[in-house]
């Protein structure tokens, strides 16, 4: 999210910054020149031409989003500019739609269109990604300092997509797996871990994790509206190297425990981390199969339903609840963020973590804002064919 401290801090640190008080002020816009076909972005005055899709009160995102047109100063300084390339709809950010004027989205590549004279280590031409999140990633354009931005080493292999989309999900998973608990090196393949909303951005994340790290997972989804689209969804985690999934209906069922015995070859093969993102009762049966001394870490509330834990797991089993906030924890933890960020990307340039399957909404300059806030409205409905991401096609140069 784009806060209006953000937006401040933005329009103190330069004071040619047009984007930042056009956003807040409301001043008015620099004169700009287009070419013919409305596509052209920056004036004789090197001014740049952006669009942000803001909002600025609590609401559905079909109500309160807007697109905001504004301009960019040539960067000064540190100051780069930059030019979307893909940004995500990730539910996260649809849950943070509210608070005062902002710009949406938490992630997404970019593509830095020019520097300033301060600039030591971008060029024209790099793909960067945000360091933190709550910057606004729905946008055309922006103009950040160097000093917020991620450079992408060695992009040739790979696309803006995985680039576009590394910073959360993946992170999230992989943090959740490696922090909240102590995996036995020596008992590489026979440790597991459990998860709902498995075929979610985090959850396929996590099932190739794990499948990397020798760590067995047990996967639950929701299920489809044929036996046939589960079963296909099933094999579609299982390709990704999920060891086993199954449906919500069956975590529920009086036979999962049997199932999970059998599976876990009579409990021998210990479930040590439970990851949470949907809530309810499937969190509460998530945790009845967990291993004494296990954490159950919550990072979603999907079903809306608070988490209840029968006292017993708690005094009996010595289990532990955590929750997780990859926001929180990257601000915390910036370096750590870009070497997990890192880490993902030479798993996917080696082939090893594929992409998450997309519902490309394609944003060009004259993309209108209903059509766009109506794409983030489509991303709250389930069973989606693949997550929300706009890619930016219009001109800037
Ligand atoms: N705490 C953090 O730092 C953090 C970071 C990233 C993501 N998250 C959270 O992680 C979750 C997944 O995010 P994502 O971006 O990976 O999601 P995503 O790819 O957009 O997928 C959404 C997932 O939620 C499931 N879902 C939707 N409504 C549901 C319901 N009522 N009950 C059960 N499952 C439901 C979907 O299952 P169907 O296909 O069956 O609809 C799908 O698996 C979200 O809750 C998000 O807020 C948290």
């Amino acid at each position: 999210m784009f806060s209006r401290s953000t937006l401040k801090a933005a329009a103190q640190s330069s004071r040619h910054s047009a984007f930042a008080s056009s956003i807040l002020f409301s001043g008015k816009a620099p004169r700009v020149s287009l070419l013919p076909d409305g596509r052209r972005s920056i004036s004789m005055y090197g001014y740049t031409q952006a669009k942000a899709l803001v909002y600025s009160k609590y609401g559905e995102p079909k109500d309160v989003l807007r697109l905001h047109k504004h301009s960019i100063s040539a960067p000064h300084g540190t100051q780069v500019n930059l030019r979307l390339l893909t940004a995500p709809m990730n539910p996260a950010d649809v849950n943070q739609i509210q608070g005062p004027a902002a710009v949406g989205g938490n992630e997404g590549a970019f593509e830095v269109i020019s520097t300033g004279a301060g600039v030591k280590n971008l060029s024209k031409g790099d793909w960067v990604i945000m360091k933190r999140t709550g910057q606004g990633t729905w946008r055309t354009h922006a103009q950040l300092d160097e000093s917020q931005l991620i450079r992408i080493e060695d992009k040739e292999g790979l696309t803006p997509l995985q680039v576009g989309t590394v910073s959360v999900n993946p992170v999230t998973a992989y943090r959740m797996i490696r922090d909240f608990c102590q995996w036995d090196m020596m008992r590489t393949g026979e440790e597991w871990l459990i998860q709902n909303g498995a075929n979610s951005g985090v959850g396929r994340a996590a099932i190739q994790l794990g499948r990397e790290w020798g760590i067995k997972t047990l996967n639950v989804i929701r299920q489809r509206n044929s036996p046939e689209e589960t079963d296909a969804m099933k094999q579609e985690l299982k390709d990704l190297g999920a060891t086993a999934v199954v449906t919500e209906e069956e975590l529920l069922s009086g036979g999962f425990r049997d199932m999970v015995k059998e599976i876990t070859r009579q409990g021998r093969e210990p479930i040590r981390l439970a990851l949470n993102c949907v809530g309810g009762k499937n969190a509460t049966a998530l945790a009845k199969t967990l291993a004494p001394d296990s954490h159950m870490v919550t990072y979603g509330a999907m079903s809306k339903q608070p988490v209840a834990l029968p006292s017993g797991l708690l005094i009996f089993k010595n289990l532990a609840f955590d929750g997780f906030w990859v926001s929180r924890w990257g601000d915390k933890n910036p370096q750590l963020k870009e070497n997990t960020i890192k880490d993902v990307l030479q798993l996917t340039r080696a082939g090893r973590f594929k992409d998450i399957p997309v519902d490309d909404v394609k944003w060009n300059w004259n993309t209108e804002g209903p059509v766009l806030a109506e794409s983030v409205q489509g991303t709250l409905g389930g069973f989606r064919s693949g997550k929300g991401v706009f890619t930016f096609t219009g001109g800037d140069e």
